[in-house]
């Protein structure tokens, strides 16, 4: 089954919003398989956004990202990869929709809360880079049979 890495950003934990964000993926009927709640280093960070390595943003992106702690997990179920992407809404929270995570609670692209994998490689390395391998939890709700047919 698929899985995504998805970080809840620092003001997404300073603004007592991981309850939340949690919530919204659970009841989505989503499958939690990895959490860690983490202090970034500016090495792990910078690993993570080396896409964008060279962007005007990435020093603010990556001292944005190391300001606080973060919280890392790996989400497991179809299409989740995808669907995590619509759940979490456009990268500039002014521009996401309503009923999206970052169109409820964000207001600026600096500012947007949390991550979530963009495609089935980049979340296969972004798990391996934040996830010890054998650390993860795999486990088969008994709910299963009630989200899929
Ligand atoms: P993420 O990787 O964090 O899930 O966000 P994303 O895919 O929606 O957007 P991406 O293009 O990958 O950008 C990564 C993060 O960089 C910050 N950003 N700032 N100031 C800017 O113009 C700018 N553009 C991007 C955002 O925090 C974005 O989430
Ligand atoms: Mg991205």
């Amino acid at each position: 089954m698929e899985r995504s890495f998805i970080m809840i950003k620092p003001d997404g934990v300073q603004r007592g919003l991981v309850g939340d964000i949690i919530s919204r993926f659970e009841t989505k009927g989503f499958t939690l398989v990895g959490l860690k709640q983490m202090s970034v280093s500016r090495d792990l960070a910078e690993a993570h956004y080396a896409v964008h390595k060279e962007r005007p943003f990435f020093k603010g992106l990556v001292d944005y990202i190391i300001s606080a702690p973060v919280v890392s997990m790996v989400w497991e179920g179809d299409g989740v990869i995808a669907s995590a992407r619509k759940l979490i809404g456009a990268t500039n929270p002014v521009e996401a929709e309503p009923g999206t995570i970052r169109g409820d609670y964000g207001i600026t692209i600096g500012r947007n809360l949390i991550h979530g994998s963009d495609a089935p490689e980049t979340a296969k390395s972004e798990i391996e880079l934040w996830f010890d391998e054998g650390s993860l939890c795999s486990w088969e709700p008994t709910m299963k049979p009630w989200l899929y047919e």
